[in-house]
């Protein structure tokens, strides 16, 4: 059983793609044993509750610092030494003694085909908003490795996604997530739980 500890921080679509992929047996052999959330006003914790699973709560605002926040959110993922670490839409940069301690076992979806419009500041709405900007006919989602840069760990899989002329930022990203991001996220973690997944050299292999 692979035991997945899944970071969120607001509408927690994501969470509901991997929590009805465990439910219907497309994510096989896998249970979230903990949702750790930064915002106490997410949807996403509601779902994990609805769900029955247990959630905590670690808010910047409750800290001094960033140093202690970041320390009690290792702490809080350690509790549970999960065998990986979903961020599903986690707007959080992820600290490095986290990076460092489970290396190869953190994923991240990001919703563009990257290394188109990722990194610093390309994060939610802004992705679609950007990409409509620059016109491109083609976008997507990427399920990818976490290392200590921004977006730029091993990529595992992606998905593309047509751009309509007539497209908003927000039928984009509805239609990203409703096409890309809900099949590939609960898709990686099914082949990571079957052992599918490898990484070498910074280069990820499936094994489909
Ligand atoms: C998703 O589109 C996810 O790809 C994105 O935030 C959204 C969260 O939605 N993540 C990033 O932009 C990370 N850089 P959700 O809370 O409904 O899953």
């Amino acid at each position: 059983m692979l035991r997945a500890a899944v970071c969120v921080s607001g509408g927690g679509t994501n969470l509901q793609a991997i929590i009805d992929g465990i439910a219907q047996g497309a994510v096989a052999h896998t249970e979230i044993v903990r949702v750790l959330c930064n915002n106490p006003g997410a949807r996403a914790l509601e779902r994990a509750k609805e769900a029955g699973i247990e959630t905590v709560c670690v808010s910047p605002k409750d800290y001094a610092d960033r140093a202690q926040f970041e320390e009690a959110l290792v702490r809080s993922v350690d509790e549970v030494s999960p065998d990986l670490i979903v961020l599903a839409g986690f707007m959080v940069k992820v600290p490095v003694e986290m990076i460092k301690k489970y290396e190869n076992r953190i994923i991240n979806i990001h919703p563009s085909l990257i290394p188109a419009f990722c990194g610093t500041g390309y994060y939610g709405i802004r992705v679609h908003e950007a990409a409509l900007a620059r016109g491109v006919k083609i976008t997507g989602a990427t399920v990818h490795f976490v290392d200590e840069g921004m977006d730029t760990g091993p990529i595992i899989k992606q998905k593309a996604v047509k751009v309509y002329e007539n497209d908003t930022p927000e039928s984009l990203q509805k239609r990203v997530m409703e096409e890309a991001e809900w099949v590939l996220l609960p898709w990686c973690i099914n082949h990571i739980a079957a052992g599918k997944v490898k990484v070498e050299n910074g280069r990820v292999t499936v094994m489909e």
